[in-house]
C-alpha cells in the first residue's frame, strides 16, 4: 500500500544535519539497502511507475549505480554507468556541473548508447537538480530517445525539477 511504502521510506532513510557541510540535511539511503525486504519492495514498486520499453538505464556514480542496476536487471534493460571523471577508458564524453554540496565532472563512454535507444536516467536523489540536468545534457549528446529521469527521493524544497524542463520526472518519495 502507499502508506506501507511511505513508512518504509521514512523509517529506512536516515537524516544527518550539517553533512557533508553546514546547512545540508543529508539523506542516507544505506539503511534501506541493508534491509532486504525493504530494498526488494522499493525496487518492485519503482519498476511499476517507470515508462514502458526502456532499452537502457543510465545510472549516476555512485548511488545511482546502486539503485539503477536492480531496476535495469528487473526490467530486462541494459545498464550504462555515468562515471565521475577519470574512471572510464577511451575518450568518453563528459560534462561538469554543480550540486548541493560541491561540483563534479561526469562521463559516459564514447559509444556506450546505440542510436535510437530508449533511455531513462536514474539516480537515488534529486536535490538542486545540477547532477541530473548535467546527466540529461550528456545523454542528449547521443542520438537517443530520452524517456525521462527517475529518482528514489526528491527534495522538493530545492526545486531540482525546475532544472529539468521538458523531461518527464518520476520519484518514489517526494519530500515537501
Ligand atoms: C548525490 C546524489 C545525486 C546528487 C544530487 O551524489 O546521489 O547524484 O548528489 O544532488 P543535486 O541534485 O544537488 O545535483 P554525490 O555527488 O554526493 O555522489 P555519490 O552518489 O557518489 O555519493
Ligand atoms: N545529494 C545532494 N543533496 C543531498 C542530500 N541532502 N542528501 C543526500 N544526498 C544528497
Amino acid at each position: 500500500t502507499p502508506q506501507a511504502l511511505q513508512e518504509l521510506m521514512t523509517s529506512r532513510i536516515a537524516e544527518y544535519p550539517d553533512f557533508p557541510e553546514p546547512g545540508v540535511l543529508f539523506r542516507d539511503i544505506t539503511p534501506l539497502l541493508a534491509d532486504p525486504v525493504a530494498f526488494h519492495a522499493i525496487i518492485s514498486h519503482w519498476c511499476s511507475i517507470l515508462p514502458e520499453r526502456i532499452d537502457y538505464i543510465v545510472g549516476l556514480e555512485a548511488r545511482g549505480f546502486v539503485m539503477g542496476t536492480p531496476l535495469a536487471y528487473e526490467l530486462g534493460a541494459g545498464f550504462i554507468p555515468a562515471r565521475k571523471a577519470g574512471k572510464l577508458p577511451g575518450t568518453p564524453r563528459q560534462i561538469s556541473y554543480s550540486l548541493e554540496y560541491g561540483s563534479a565532472t561526469v562521463e559516459i563512454a564514447e559509444n556506450a548508447i546505440p542510436a535510437g535507444s530508449r533511455v531513462l536516467v536514474v539516480d537515488d536523489l534529486l536535490a538542486t537538480g545540477g547532477t541530473a540536468a548535467a546527466a540529461i545534457e550528456l545523454v542528449r549528446q547521443f542520438d537517443v530517445e530520452l524517456l525521462g529521469a527517475s529518482f528514489l527521493v526528491e527534495l522538493q524544497g530545492l526545486d531540482g525539477r525546475s532544472k529539468l524542463p521538458e523531461v518527464p520526472v518520476t520519484t518514489v518519495w517526494s519530500i515537501p
